[in-house]
């Protein structure tokens, strides 16, 4: 049996490690065996040697089993959920959740917080008034038995290692690590439950990973470890190098996420929508034909009621809307001069949505469910000096920082880019 310190040392001279070794260190890890600093420094081994498939597979199941491993196995039907790496306007969970249940698949969703510039899906559900996401695993089981849906999140249970090593590559520098970012990603989701997954890999500047070679590693390091894992897995690369729909900000997104489900709003959601919807019908043996029939039916608002009123929120909004928290002032940002929309620092845009109290700059701040942003402009549409880009929704805090963030992130030249397709490639 090797020490830690002579696997730390393995792994820094680039050395492949067992499958013993790895389920040892991660389990003591967990069990607070292995210190933070021991920790911290394999984590740098990995981020600069990387893993193979035969380490990462252990490694992720030693993750997995250092807590709980959700038991839906009463439940007949395939049990398919869909992971997104994060982005900015990324509210597809919302719709397609519902959505995809309305099909006959049941959707366990354990989702998370916004991350820096990110949204969560968590904090825009919260948006609905009443909505709870803190329900326990036993009201989590009896929801996606009865209504083939929950929406929840993180519990202590689940994955307690991956809490506790995210966290220490947050301030350690090894948070954009492939295998680091898949294992995690992973474990997590093999927790709740599922037979398949659905993996929306971001690209761009919005995105973890800005170049579409990464994305694809990514994704591809994903499916091969669910489909190790036995669960069914597929990737879909979407683009991300401008914010998905026209809102931004949590009520905003509930919002427009009611749009989707009443067969109306923006071209993109609806398109990435359906997209995801169809691959998750696939992997759960339903006739993928069935998402345009039940969107346009309206049965996924229908369930998308049900799942709100379930978990305690006002089902009301979904008909009208104006019931969800509103932000006392709605500002317009404008072109500083005439051409083309070329290019788009997503990531700014989703930061200047955080200075107006969207997200948080700390990991227990307070967010303003109510303020945010709405885009006037898409890349390539040609605007004249003057014309807004994108309204502010804004309660008073972060206006003038955020306008000079948008500005800047909204880039206008003479010439129009190319704009690339919002799905880029599929894995699996
Ligand atoms: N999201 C996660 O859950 N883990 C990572 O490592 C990165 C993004």
């Amino acid at each position: 049996v090797k020490s830690d310190v002579e696997l730390i040392a393995d792994k820094r001279n680039g050395q492949i490690l067992g499958e013993a070794d790895i389920r040892r260190f991660v389990g003591e890890y967990a069990q607070g065996g292995v210190p933070d600093y021991q920790m911290a420094a394999m984590a740098m081994a990995i981020y600069f040697q990387g893993m193979t498939p035969a380490e990462l597979g252990p490694w992720t199941d030693a993750m997995l089993h250092s807590g709980i491993v959700i038991d839906l196995s009463h439940i007949a039907a395939l049990k398919v959920d869909k992971h997104s790496t994060g982005g900015v306007g990324d509210k597809i969970s919302l719709p397609l959740a519902p959505l995809v249940a309305a099909c006959g698949v049941p959707v366990p969703m354990i989702s998370g917080r916004g991350l820096g510039h990110t949204g969560g899906t968590l904090d825009k559900l919260e948006s609905i008034p009443g909505f709870r996401t803190d329900l326990s695993v036993a009201r989590y089981r009896e929801l996606v038995e009865t209504l083939g849906l929950a929406l929840i999140g993180q519990t202590a249970q689940v994955c307690p290692a991956d809490k506790r090593l995210y966290a220490l590559r947050d301030v350690t520098a090894t948070v954009e690590s492939i295998p680091l970012i898949a294992s995690s990603i992973m474990s997590k989701k093999l927790a709740e439950g599922i037979d398949a997954l659905v993996l929306d890999v971001k690209v761009g500047s919005g995105a973890f990973m800005k170049t579409v070679d990464q994305a694809r590693e990514l994704a591809r390091t994903m499916v091969d470890i669910g489909q190790n894992m036995g669960k069914q897995t597929t990737a879909l690369l979407t683009d991300m190098n401008q914010p998905l729909g026209a809102m931004i900000g949590n009520a905003l997104e509930v919002k427009e996420s009611i749009d989707i489900l009443r067969n109306e709003g923006p071209k993109d959601v609806r398109q990435l929508t359906l997209a995801l919807a169809e691959s998750m019908l696939a992997l759960g043996g339903v006739d993928p034909g069935l998402a345009v029939e039940r969107l346009a039916s309206g049965a996924g608002l229908e369930k998308f009621r049900e799942i709100i009123e379930a978990q305690g929120g006002d089902p009301r909004v979904c008909d009208d809307p104006s019931r969800l928290p509103t932000a006392a002032e709605r500002v317009p940002v404008v072109a500083t001069r005439s051409g083309f929309i070329s290019g788009m620092d997503t990531c700014g845009i989703g930061m200047a949505g955080v200075l107006l109290g969207a997200g948080r700059t700390r990991k227990d701040g307070v967010i303003d469910p109510a303020v945010g942003i709405e885009m006037a402009v898409r890349l390539g549409d040609v605007v004249e000096v003057g014309q807004p880009l994108a309204w502010v929704h804004h309660n008073n805090q972060g206006i003038e920082t955020a306008g000079q963030r948008l500005t800047q992130a909204i880039r206008i030249e003479d010439t129009a880019p190319i704009v690339g397709p919002l799905i880029i490639e599929r894995i699996g």
